[in-house]
């Protein structure tokens, strides 16, 4: 999809960023296949803004997210932080760079070091990138950091197994704070949280923004998640992204049939309105083995033969993006 400018230069471009696991097996471990998990996926954030980014499980979000880190490589394509093209950073720069993009991941007890206190977990990232000049400079951010995130100075000398999973993922907020990057992958950041934690830590990452002025992609398996967060959402399907619009104008107009089902999926709380859900039909194929045309037909009420033969490009109604020939408009 064609790249879409906010207001302003945008903090992050993403161009045609291809991601391919190539699949080996045999004793000579040849190529037998490959996974397209990212596929011509095209974006930009503008500083500020989040971009709520939306699909089912396996569709590449994290892949996108961690390629545009770098936490893997991608196979092509560009990754414009500030305008400089991540992809073709040396080892040196790029670690300068991870200073100010960071990630936070779905399960906050995998990603924290169970033998290290919440004072050492801070620490680490401070010392590493030398950003207190002795103890007491450092104590004075980890004081502040642990104020941000609402969490008590006593929390200092816990392990993450004493804390609850809301508490363990504000831990894990502080440490890419820490750092006091302008950027933030939040990777199913509320997942793996109770329903009332979510929105303690959705409102707590919303706060933060406001106060630090960070740039958010947030990426979440549904779309009832990223709503208030979000200023545009985008939504994936396959490694493709299929649609990308302005938040509201997404959720009372969606374009594209997933992102109708998708919609339609998300339970009203008001028992007397009725809405029609639309059922999606089978499993998400294979992304070794895509369907050809528009890998989401065989599951398309509305498909036709031109959708079973080609795969859609980039479509748009003023800043709407979506990749279908049949719209719903
Ligand atoms: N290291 C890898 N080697 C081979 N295939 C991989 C690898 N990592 C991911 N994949 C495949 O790439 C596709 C996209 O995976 P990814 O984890 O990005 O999806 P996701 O949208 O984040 O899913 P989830 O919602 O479950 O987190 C999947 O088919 C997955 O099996
Ligand atoms: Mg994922």
């Amino acid at each position: 999809m064609t790249s879409l400018n906010s207001a302003g230069a945008p903090l992050l471009e993403v161009k045609n960023l291809v991601k391919r696991f190539p699949i080996r097996g045999g004793l000579l471990g040849r190529e037998v296949g490959a996974v397209q998990a990212v596929s011509d996926v095209s974006f930009t954030i503008a500083r500020g803004e989040t971009l709520g980014l939306v699909g089912e499980s396996g569709c590449g979000k994290s892949t996108l997210g961690r390629c545009i880190l770098r936490l893997i490589e991608p196979t092509s394509g560009q990754v414009l932080f500030k305008g400089q093209d991540v992809t073709k950073l040396d080892q040196g720069r790029l670690r300068r760079l991870r200073r100010q993009m960071q990630i936070i991941f779905q399960d906050p007890f995998a990603s924290l070091n169970p033998r290290m206190t919440v004072d050492e977990i801070l620490s680490e990232p401070i010392e590493i990138h030398g950003l207190a000049s002795n103890r007491q400079e450092r104590l004075e951010k980890i004081h502040r950091l642990l104020d941000l995130c609402g969490l008590r100075r006593e929390s200092l000398n816990r392990y993450p197994h004493e804390f609850s999973g809301g508490q363990r993922q504000r831990v894990c907020i502080a440490r890419a704070l820490a750092v006091e990057p302008e950027f933030i992958v939040c990777d199913e950041p509320v997942s793996a949280l109770d329903v009332s934690i979510q929105a303690q830590i959705i409102n707590l990452m919303q706060d933060l923004q406001k106060e630090l002025g960070l740039t958010y992609l947030f990426i979440a398996h549904d779309l009832k998640v990223v709503e208030h967060i979000s200023n545009r959402v985008a939504v994936m399907y396959l490694g493709r992204m299929v649609e990308l619009a302005q938040a509201e104008e997404l959720y009372a107009n969606p374009k594209h049939p997933y992102t109708q089902a998708l919609l339609s999926a998300i339970p009203i709380p008001d028992p007397t309105y009725r809405k029609n859900r639309i059922m999606l039909r089978g499993d998400v194929p294979s992304p070794l083995n895509p369907p050809q045309g528009c890998h989401f037909h065989p599951r398309c009420s509305k498909a036709q033969d031109q959708c079973r033969a080609d795969y859609p490009e980039p479509q748009s109604a003023g800043t709407h993006q979506y990749r279908c020939f049949l719209p719903n408009s």
